[in-house]
This record gives structure tokens, C-alpha cells and sequence, in this order.
């Protein structure tokens, strides 16, 4: 365990209406309480459609609200069904996920992703970009490569790093309830930051963070991971109990 802040990140998904305000109500009412929780950063990424009512009641220092994906142009155009990175900061969105293998397995390409980078830093958003790699290529001990190969295919050298996080989500752990092992883990987040440390000529890479069925009872193996610095949380963020037993075993 470190002083440096954690950052626990929500990912709702297809989730939620306007009674599920109640959930990020109780998360905030909880880490508010106690000052230990100072050390953490939490964001939760919900639908579009809720982004604008939950801003409008969220009063909180600790919490931040970011959206799940946005379409690649910048601003506005004739892109039926779609909103821009421009449109979600509006809403009151801070973060953003993109590159989730969920949208990725839509035919998001490499280059898609980058623009989509590109516009949502131009919006001065923080981008949580997802890399990851299947059962495949961890089978045919592929991890490695394909990391580097999303992280060469979508970020720029000019990004600004400050602004970027990386999510680290195996596809094979993504709902599944399998976790890598810790080894491996701390093998493989060491991997990318020094990868992140070469692209970016820096020692001072983007955040990492780890996503991929975290829930309350896994969370004490990943705490023993000093260079992860938060999750990115599925399903369980879902429920306020989920999220906050996360927050509290962590700390343990
Ligand atoms: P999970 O999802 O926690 O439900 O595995 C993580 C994610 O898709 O970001």
C-alpha cells in the first residue's frame, strides 16, 4: 500500500436511470466520512443519457462523473446516433473510456481510437484508454506484443500524457471472474509503464490502472500491487455495497 492517490473508475455500461443517482449518492456519502479516503479518486462513467441529470445533482470534491465512448469528429456533424467528445464535456463528463475491447470488438480500429483520443484531449478530458489482450495471444504468450501494438496503434508522442490513463483489461477477465495471476500482473503493469516511459522519453508515465472482474473479495490481491494505480470497475460498480466494500477492503 502507498500514500499515492488510488483512483477507483466505474464503468456502468448499458446501466442505469435516473433513480440509480442513489448509487453514486451513497459512495460519496460514505468516502466523505472518513478522512482516510482522501487518498482516493473516485470517477463513475455512466450512460449519456445520465451524464447531464447527475451533474446537475452531484456535489462532490471526491467524485467525478465521465462518460463510456464518443465518436471520433471533433465538435458537430451528420453522424446519426452519435456525440462528440465536445457534446459529453458539456454534459458534464470529465473522463472518458475509450478503446474498450467491447467497442473495439465493433471494428473500432487503431486509428479510430487515436482520433477519438485526439478529440477527447482537445476537450481536456481525461482519457482512460483501454488496452488488453484476448485468451489467444495470452495462450500463445502474445501479451506482450499486442500491448505494445495498441499502445503504438492510438497514442501520439505529442499527447499530453498528464491527461491519460491506462486501463489495463485482459478481454478473458472482463465479466468472467478470472483474474490474472498476481505475478503476472505486476509483470505485465511494469511492462507498460516501462513501454509508456520509452514512448512518452519520460519517467513519469500515464496512470495505470487494472480492470477486468474486480469486486470485493479480489480487491486485497491487487492491493499488494504498489504500481497499480486504480481499477476500472465493471459490474460491480453497479451496486453502491460492491463499490464502497472495494473502496473499504482495499484499505484494509
Ligand atoms: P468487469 O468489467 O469489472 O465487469 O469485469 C470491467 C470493464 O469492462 O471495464
Amino acid at each position: 500500500m502507498t500514500n499515492n492517490l488510488k483512483y477507483f473508475i466505474g464503468n456502468w455500461k448499458m446501466f442505469g436511470d435516473f433513480g440509480s443517482f442513489k448509487i453514486i449518492h451513497k459512495i460519496n456519502q460514505y468516502i466523505s466520512k472518513n478522512k482516510k479516503f482522501n487518498k482516493c479518486k473516485i470517477v463513475l462513467c455512466v450512460p449519456n443519457t445520465l451524464l447531464d441529470f447527475f451533474n446537475k445533482k452531484l456535489k462532490s470534491q471526491l467524485v467525478s462523473l465521465g462518460a463510456q465512448n464518443c465518436h471520433q469528429e471533433e465538435g458537430y456533424g451528420a453522424f446519426t446516433g452519435s456525440v462528440s467528445a465536445l457534446m459529453l464535456k458539456k454534459m458534464g463528463a470529465k473522463y472518458i473510456i475509450l478503446g474498450h475491447s467491447e467497442n473495439r470488438s465493433e471494428g473500432e480500429t487503431y486509428g479510430i481510437i487515436k482520433r477519438k483520443i485526439t478529440s477527447a484531449l482537445k476537450q481536456k478530458l481525461n482519457v482512460i484508454f483501454c488496452i488488453g489482450e484476448n485468451y489467444k495471444e495470452k495462450k500463445n504468450g502474445k501479451t506482450f506484443i499486442t500491448l505494445r501494438k495498441q499502445i503504438k496503434g492510438s497514442l501520439e508522442k505529442k499527447f499530453n500524457k498528464n491527461k491519460i490513463f491506462i486501463a489495463y483489461e485482459p478481454i478473458w477477465s472482463i465479466g468472467t471472474n478470472k483474474i490474472p495471476k498476481t505475478n503476472e500482473l505486476r509483470n505485465t503493469i511494469k511492462f507498460i509503464k516501462r513501454d509508456l516511459n520509452f514512448f512518452f522519453n519520460t519517467n513519469k508515465c500515464p496512470k495505470i490502472l487494472y480492470g477486468g472482474s474486480v469486486n470485493p473479495k479480489n480487491i486485497r490481491l491487487f492491493s499488494s500491487i504498489a504500481e497499480i494505480d486504480g481499477f476500472l470497475i465493471g459490474g460491480a460498480s453497479q451496486s453502491s455495497k460492491k463499490f464502497i466494500d472495494i473502496i473499504k477492503n482495499y484499505y484494509k
